[in-house]
């Protein structure tokens, strides 16, 4: 199974951004933490930062048919992006969104998603156990929907 992993604008600032906020956690330090849970769960992944919202449709659109879901902090597009909630949509796979912070206990801007309902889960405010959490699930997820094995019908002896 593999899963590609997207993380939004900003958040390759983690650790010394707004701290008080997101916590001393670094980006490297979470996508290791994810390395390590994906060998325990079996699951390969590809992981990608990127502050360009083109960027992240363009990598959202090219991923069907070559991973099996998609583990996604939109970042500051959560808020805004009707390109990726499209994405998402489009793509046809299924994707956890997750946020460190609790974005239903901030600003009012912050309180609404446009991508989760493209998604079949959120994960938000565990900090970095939001994505251990999110990777977790979505791969639990996928393992149900994956197609089984085709069973061939045996022929009816005349
Ligand atoms: C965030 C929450 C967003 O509102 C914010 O713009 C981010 C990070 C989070 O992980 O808590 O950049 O997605």
């Amino acid at each position: 199974m593999k899963i590609l992993v997207i993380h939004g604008p900003n958040l390759q600032l983690l650790g010394e951004r707004e701290v008080s906020v997101y916590g001393k956690v670094t980006l490297r330090e979470i996508n290791q933490g994810l390395e390590r849970e994906a060998k325990i769960l079996g699951v390969s992944l590809d992981i990608e930062q990127s502050n360009h919202e083109g960027v992240m449709v363009d990598r959202i659109g090219g991923a069907r048919g070559r991973y099996d879901g998609i583990l996604i902090n939109p970042a500051a597009y959560t808020h805004t992006s009707v390109a990726i909630r499209d994405a998402l949509a489009a793509s046809g796979l299924p994707a956890v969104e997750v946020h460190l912070s609790h974005i239903y206990k901030r600003e009012d801007f912050r309180q609404h998603s446009m991508t989760a309902p493209a998604c079949v889960a959120q994960v938000t405010g565990l900090g970095k156990d939001s994505y251990f959490l999110g990777l977790m699930g979505l791969v639990a997820y996928c393992s149900k929907i994956k197609p089984k094995k085709k069973v061939h019908a045996t022929r009816k002896s005349k």
